[in-house]
């Protein structure tokens, strides 16, 4: 079966469908012939989103729910759920960036960040595992980053959510490997979105610059769903440069560690005279 066809007619839901990465998957699953429920926090952010892909008719669905909030985030998978009687793929994709120095972080910011990037993921992995076990299939895809497996400095609440998203969705794709449930975890690299300008307090900076070499979401959700169809436990995109940094790091390797070393003084030296890194 091709990659296309693997998505025909799939129940899938995406969190913060409505932006970004999240909306990229949505029209690429479409294109695929999936059945999109679309989910996000702001209906008519969510309603705008979803009417840009009306030409996919009554395949693209809209769910309305904060992620930080478990009973919301229940109720709107078991809405899809009741109406489509299953559920073969969750995007838990919904998350905010945190790039700050820790000294400026308050702990407001530290629960904010958590409940977002983290707590929505367990919210959606505890409603939709015991679905999918009765189903006796279903893949949930988590959406960490490469921050989530490279320590890069000033992004220390963020990377305590996303070190933590993926080590959670990596336990987990061996622990139910033999009930017929998979897990990915999504780790992208600075993908074109909107998510540069929003801080950790919700606010949106028109001013504010997405790097010039961040790579496009469609191109993203393209290779990601690939990589989903093919049963990939760690997604990297794009996959260069960012696969060598990870096993640079890991492998601790001289040049990594001074890369490192270095983004940490030019963005402390960013947050001295701005007062913001980029
Ligand atoms: N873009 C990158 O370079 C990059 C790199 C690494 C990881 N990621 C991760 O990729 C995921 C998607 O990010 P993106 O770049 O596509 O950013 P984005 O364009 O800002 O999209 C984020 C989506 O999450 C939603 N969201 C945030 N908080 C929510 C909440 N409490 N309840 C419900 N929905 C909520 C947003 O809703 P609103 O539109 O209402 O704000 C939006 O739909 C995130 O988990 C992010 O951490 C992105």
């Amino acid at each position: 079966m091709s990659n296309s066809e693997y998505y025909k007619d799939k129940i899938c839901v995406v969190t913060g469908g409505n932006s970004g990465i999240g909306y990229a998957l949505c029209e690429e699953l479409l294109k695929r012939g999936a059945d999109v429920y679309m989910l996000g926090r702001n209906p008519k952010k969510v309603a705008d989103a979803a009417e840009q892909l009306s030409s996919y008719k009554d395949r693209i669905h809209t769910l309305i729910a904060d992620v930080t909030n478990q009973k919301q985030v229940e109720n709107a998978i078991n809405d899809a759920v009741k109406e489509a009687s299953r559920i073969d793929f969750l995007f838990n994709n919904a998350g905010i960036g945190g790039t700050l120095p820790y000294d400026n972080a308050t702990l407001d910011d530290w629960k904010t960040i958590i409940d977002t990037n983290t707590w929505s993921v367990i919210y959606g992995v505890h409603t939709a595992v015991p679905i999918m076990l009765e189903q006796g299939s279903g893949h949930i895809i988590n959406t960490s980053s490469v921050a989530g497996i490279v320590p890069f400095p000033f992004q220390g609440l963020y990377a305590l959510t996303k070190f933590g998203v993926t080590g959670f969705t990596e336990c987990l794709r061996y622990e139910y490997a033999e009930k017929g449930l998979h897990f990915s975890t999504i780790c992208p690299g600075n993908i074109a979105t909107p998510i540069f300008k929003k801080t950790i307090d919700g606010k949106e900076h028109e001013e504010a610059k997405i790097p010039e070499d961040a790579y496009p979401a469609d191109k993203a959700a393209e290779y990601i769903l690939d990589k989903v169809a093919n049963k990939q436990g760690v997604i990297v995109v794009p996959e260069q440069p960012q696969t060598d940094l990870w096993k640079g790091y890991v492998l601790g390797d001289e040049k990594i560690e001074e890369l490192l070393m270095q983004m940490a003084h030019d963005r402390r030296i960013a947050y001295e005279e701005k007062g913001t890194y980029f």
